[in-house]
């Protein structure tokens, strides 16, 4: 495709309420380096000129990794017999949250996997000290649970809450995710937002039996659903899964699905996951050229932060606690970025709406 060709159906793409998928799939397939300098370009001045130059951090705490859900692609389903299993305490939690404030971030992820043995009010008394003690964002991302668990949480002070689709073919999605639901799935995303928590989607790049068109579907997805935050990782096999013979995801689909992503969804805040930072190298800062806006650094402590093996090679297992904080810095600077250091509540109720 010749470039002022490209540069209209990028705008095309950005202009449309709902994009049409061919349009998708097609910039989706660019492999041109010329190209592909245009997409990234595109996407990253509609980055700046709607969420700006700062890159928003979330301090992540992996809290539990007990996981009752069998997802072929997930280190922690629960047939991995290898992993061994833990849950933190409150206090060992709190602590963690304190040494995070104390560098300065100001939303807390509290992560698990789906831990049906969470005690719900102990994670809700949790969200209401955190709340009482600390001026911080709370992002929750436990999984699929009850209207009643959502409602707890919420009126305990949480704010937020990621529930990623991980695919929108509900055909592919039935294929990795044994005992659960697509319909359900959407059914949690309802409940979350109406009770006013700003949610987070996202999926993952390179699983088996995906196609450039079911990720264009994932990003239509994304626009329809008016999410506040997506994340997008490519995928990586992990040995103690059925999926552990599967070739992994692409660098270049990840990041061409970051960047049109950016395009098609506007102001939503995306990070460049952990995932696209735990391949051959790190590729977290080519995403934040390519449209993300997000950095989730790593406060689990030792001895867990090992244990929660969602995939092999995760970034900064062995780094000491507090030191992606001081990574996340030179980061920034390497690519004439800075650290914001507010808490980034969603951009979606403004809708801004500016031409690029
Ligand atoms: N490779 C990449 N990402 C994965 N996730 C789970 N398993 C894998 C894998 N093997 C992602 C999912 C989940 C998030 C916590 O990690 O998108 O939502
Ligand atoms: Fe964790 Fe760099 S992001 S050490």
């Amino acid at each position: 495709m010749n470039m002022s060709e490209l540069i209209k159906l990028l705008n095309k793409i950005y202009q449309a309420p709902l994009p049409e998928i061919k349009d998708l799939e097609q910039v989706l397939s660019l492999s041109a380096a010329q190209e592909l300098d245009v997409l990234f370009g595109f996407a990253d001045n509609v980055r700046k000129e709607l969420c700006g130059d700062g890159i928003l951090l979330r301090g992540i705490i992996e809290f539990s990794n007990f996981c009752d859900k069998e997802c072929f692609y997930c280190g922690l389903n629960k047939n991995n017999r290898k992993l061994s299993r833990y849950r933190m305490s409150r206090e060992e939690l709190l602590r963690s949250v304190e040494f995070l404030s104390s560098c300065n971030i100001k939303t807390v992820v509290l992560q698990s996997g789906e831990d049906q043995g969470l005690d719900v009010s102990w994670l809700s008394e949790i969200i209401q000290q955190i709340k009482s003690r600390f001026s911080l964002a709370i992002t929750l991302s436990v999984g699929e649970r009850s209207l009643d668990d959502y409602k707890l949480w919420r009126k305990a002070g949480a704010d937020r809450y990621l529930l990623k689709i991980e695919t929108s073919d509900e055909a592919l999605y039935a294929s990795m995710h044994p005992q659960m639901s697509f319909a359900q799935r959407l059914n949690c995303l309802d409940m979350l937002r109406q009770l006013g928590y700003q949610v987070g989607s996202g999926n993952i790049i390179g699983l088996p039996g995906q196609n450039l068109k079911t990720i264009a579907q994932d990003i239509l997805f994304f626009k329809q659903g008016n999410f506040d935050m997506i994340g997008i990782g490519p995928f990586i096999p992990h040995q103690d899964t059925p999926f552990a013979a599967e070739q992994k995801g692409q660098v270049l689909l990840t990041l061409k699905a970051v960047a049109l992503t950016r395009i098609v969804t506007r102001n939503a805040h995306l990070p460049a996951t952990t995932a696209l930072g735990s391949l051959d190298q790190d590729y977290r800062a080519q995403g934040l050229k390519c449209g993300a806006n997000v950095l989730m650094p790593n406060f689990t402590p030792e001895p867990y932060r090992k244990l929660y093996e969602i995939y092999p090679q995760k970034r900064c297992v062995s780094e000491p606690v507090g030191a992606c904080n001081f990574c996340m810095d030179e980061m920034a600077k390497s690519i004439n970025r800075s650290i914001d250091y507010s808490k980034g509540d969603s951009l979606k109720q403004g809708k801004a709406d500016v031409n690029v």
